[in-house]
C-alpha cells in the first residue's frame, strides 16, 4: 500500500508467539548455531511497504536460525540491519542518518548491513558513503543471506547480494512474525509494469510467482499457529500466475486460502487496475473471509497524465473498474495511491484527480508529491513542478477526501461490524481494531484482555480517519 510504514521489529519483541523450528528445518553451519556462551545478537529496523515489513520477518528468521537473538538496542547488537526503503527521496535518505551512528568506536566489531531498495540501487555506492557497512543485499538475493552472513563470520569485510535476474522468490524455514493474529505473505514478488515514475521494477527485479502450493502450506501452517488473518502480499499482487502444477488464477487462490480452516479473513495488496478482473469481484462476493476492501491505486485522474505514468490504462478504464467493484452484492470499500505535481501536471489535469474523488468516493487515500528518482524514465522529464504549488496540491487534494471520508463514514453510525481488536488505546480499557473493510474502530471495555478477538461493535461517533463505537 501506498504508505510508508516505520516499524523497528524489536519494539514488538515479546509480543511474537515462539514459532518452533519446522523439523525439516536446514541446519545452520558451524559458527552458526553458536557454542554456549558465545550467543551473538541482532537489530533489524523496517522502513517501506508491508513487503519490506515482511521481508524483515523472514530476515530475522535466517538469523534465528544462525542462532542470533533479537535485541531492541542498536548500539548493543552483533549485527545491524537497515532494510531500506527508496520510493521517495526523503524515504531513501534516512538509512544514512541511522548509519552515521555507526561511525568510528561505535560500529567497530559490529556487522552492519544494508537490505531492501536503497540497497539495491545504490549498491557499492554504500561501502563509499559509509565505509563502515560491510553488506549490501537487495531483496531480489535474500536467498543467499545465509551465504553471505557465513562469509562475514568466516572474516570477510564486504559482502554483497545485488543480482536481480532470478527466477526465485525469498522463504525460509522460520519466518519471526511481529503480529500474532495478522500474517504477512508474499505471493508475487518484483514488478513486471514500467511506472515511468517507480523505482520498484529496479529495486525489486522482475515478477516471480510463488506456486500456489507453497502457498496454501504456509497458510495452513499459519491457521494452526493460531493467525486467523492472512495478508497476501505483492507489488502487483493480482498480476500472480501460479507456477505450479495447479496452475491458480489469482482469484481461485484467493478462495483457497479462504477456504483454509480456522482462517476467518483474507485481504490482499496492491492490485493494479489492469490486472483487476471481474473474477477478483466474484470471489469477494462469494466468500465471507474475502475481506470486503480493495486497494485499487489510480495515481492520476487525468488520463493525460496516466500515459505519461505509463499506467496503461486511462480515466475512464479506472472508473470501469470501480463500476465493476461497485456492482459487488457486498458493498466493497476501496483505497487508492495518488501521486500530485507529476511534471508536467496542469491545472486542468489536476482538477480532473479532484473530480475523480468526488466521483469515486473512495473510503482512504494515500497522497503524495512526485518525487524524481534515479533510473526512471521520469527522472530527467521536463516541467518539474514547484515544490510549493505540489504542496498546495496536495493540501486541496487531502482537505477534499477529508470531507468524503467523514461523510461517508458519519454514514455508518448505528451500523454494527465485527472488528478484529489489533491494538489496546492509550488509556486503560480502550482498544482499537479493524472492520473487514478495513476501517479503524476505536471502543472501550473492562475486559481484560481482548487482542486477537473478534467482537461485534456498533458505530457511534465518526472522525475522518476512524470510528468510534461501543460493544454489542
Ligand atoms: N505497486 C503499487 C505501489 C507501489 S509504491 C502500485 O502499482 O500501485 C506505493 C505508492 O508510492 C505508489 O502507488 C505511488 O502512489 C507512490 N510512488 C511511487 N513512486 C513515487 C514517486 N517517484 N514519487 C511519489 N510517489 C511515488
Ligand atoms: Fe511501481 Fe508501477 Fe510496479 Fe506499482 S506497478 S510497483 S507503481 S512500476
Ligand atoms: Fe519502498 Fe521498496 Fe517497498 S522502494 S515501497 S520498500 S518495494
Amino acid at each position: 500500500m501506498g504508505n510508508s510504514v516505520h516499524v523497528p521489529l524489536e519494539s514488538l519483541l515479546g509480543r511474537i508467539p515462539a514459532q518452533p523450528a519446522a523439523p525439516h528445518s536446514r541446519s545452520a553451519p558451524a559458527l552458526a548455531s553458536g557454542t554456549p556462551g558465545s550467543a551473538r545478537s541482532f537489530h533489524i529496523e523496517t522502513f517501506g511497504c508491508q513487503m519490506n515489513v515482511h521481508d524483515s520477518e523472514k530476515v530475522a528468521g535466517v538469523l534465528l536460525e544462525r542462532g542470533y537473538s533479537l535485541v531492541a538496542d542498536p548500539l548493543a547488537a552483533d549485527v545491524v540491519f537497515y532494510n531500506t526503503c527508496s520510493i521517495r527521496e526523503k524515504a531513501a535518505q534516512k538509512v544514512f542518518s541511522r548509519l552515521g551512528q555507526f561511525r568510528g568506536p561505535a560500529g567497530r566489531d559490529k556487522i552492519i548491513g544494508v537490505l531492501g531498495c536503497v540497497a539495491q540501487q545504490e549498491g557499492e555506492e554504500i561501502f563509499e558513503r559509509a565505509p563502515w557497512v560491510s553488506l549490501v543485499c537487495g531483496s531480489a538475493s535474500y536467498r543467499r543471506l545465509p551465504d553471505l552472513l557465513a562469509q562475514l563470520e568466516s572474516g570477510n569485510r564486504r559482502v554483497m547480494g545485488l543480482d536481480t535476474d532470478t527466477d526465485e522468490t525469498f522463504e525460509t524455514e522460520i519466518t519471526r512474525r511481529d503480529n500474532p493474529f495478522r500474517a504477512y505473505l508474499t505471493i508475487i514478488e518484483g514488478c513486471d509494469k514500467a511506472c515511468s515514475y517507480c523505482v520498484v521494477p529496479f529495486t525489486r527485479g522482475p515478477e516471480r510467482s510463488r506456486s500456489s502450493d507453497s502457498v496454501l502450506r504456509e497458510v495452513r501452517e499459519l491457521a494452526a499457529l493460531g493467525y486467523s488473518e492472512i495478508q497476501l502480499l505483492g507489488q502487483t499482487v493480482n498480476s500472480y500466475r501460479d507456477p505450479g502444477a495447479r496452475a491458480m488464477t489469482f482469484a481461485e487462490l484467493l478462495l483457497a486460502v479462504a477456504d483454509v480452516p480456522g482462517i476467518r479473513r483474507v485481504r490482499f495488496t496492491t492490485s493494479h487496475p489492469r490486472d483487476f478482473g471481474p473474477d477478483i469481484v466474484a470471489a469477494i462476493d462469494s466468500h465471507p473471509a474475502l475481506c470486503d476492501h480493495v486497494h485499487l491505486p489510480v495515481q492520476s485522474g487525468s488520463t493525460g497524465v496516466l500515459q505519461r505514468m505509463c499506467r496503461t490504462y486511462t480515466r475512464e478504464q479506472y472508473l470501469e473498474k470501480i463500476s465493476m467493484i461497485r456492482s459487488a452484492r457486498r458493498p466493497i470499500s476501496i483505497s487508492t495511491d495518488i501521486i500530485v505535481g507529476f511534471p508536467g501536471e496542469d491545472e486542468q489535469e489536476f482538477s480532473e484527480t479532484l473530480s475523480l474523488l468526488d466521483l469515486v468516493q473512495f473510503d482512504q487515500i494515500f497522497s503524495f508529491k512526485f518525487s524524481p528518482r534515479p533510473h526512471t524514465a521520469a527522472e530527467h522529464l521536463d516541467d518539474a513542478l514547484p515544490e510549493e504549488e505540489q504542496g498546495r496540491r496536495l493540501a486541496a487534494l487531502q482537505e477534499r477526501q477529508r470531507e468524503i471520508q467523514l461523510r461517508r463514514n458519519a454514514a455508518l453510525a448505528g451500523q454494527s461490524f465485527e472488528v478484529l481488536v489489533d491494538n489496546r488505546g492509550h488509556k486503560p480499557g480502550q482498544w482499537s481494531g479493524r472492520t473487514s473493510s478495513n476501517r479503524v474502530v476505536n471502543f472501550s471495555s473492562p475486559h481484560p484482555s481482548l487482542l486477537g478477538q473478534y467482537v461485534e461493535v456498533r458505530v457511534t461517533q465518526a472522525g475522518p480517519n476512524s470510528l468510534l463505537g461501543e460493544l454489542v
